[in-house]
């Protein structure tokens, strides 16, 4: 089991100017920051980074969205991260997020969620080499 995982606050919450809650979130369930950046990926990038969902009919609706606006991106690390970020962010839809996740407080819908968290070690791997390089994890 690895102890990082990756994420990003999409484009609905920091328009919404829920970076600040989301990051005091994050720190309050115990993850220490491994990398962050604040940075907009354009809609190849966004095409690349969720190709494993290039079949499904939500794709177009998702890509054009995480290249619509500025993400803050980041590599977070507690024991068990996997696992318990994806508990602390809540269901992908929001109307079956439980309270107090990110996604119940932050999120409006199964496309705007608010925030990503890799679903495994490998992918926390693969998504976290996306956007930062070695000297940009610590
Ligand atoms: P994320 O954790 O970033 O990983 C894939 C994303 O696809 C997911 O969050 C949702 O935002 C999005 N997604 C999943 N299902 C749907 C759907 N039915 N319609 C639109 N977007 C979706």
């Amino acid at each position: 089991m690895s102890n990082r995982t990756f994420t990003m606050i999409k484009p609905d919450a920091v328009k919404a100017g829920n970076i600040g809650n989301i990051l005091q979130m994050i720190n309050a369930g115990g993850f220490r920051i491994a990398a962050m950046k604040y940075t907009k990926i354009s809609r190849q990038q966004a095409e690349k980074f969720y190709e494993v969902h290039a079949a499904r009919p939500f794709y177009s609706e998702l890509t054009e969205f995480m290249s619509s606006g500025p993400i803050v991106a980041a590599i977070l690390e507690k024991e068990n991260a996997v696992a318990d970020f994806r508990k602390l962010i809540g269901a992908t839809n929001p109307a079956n997020a439980e309270e107090g996740t990110i996604r119940k407080r932050y999120a409006a819908s199964i496309g705007e969620n608010a925030v990503h968290g890799s679903d495994s070690d490998e992918n926390a791997k693969i998504e976290g080499d996306f956007f930062f390089n070695g000297l940009e994890q610590f």
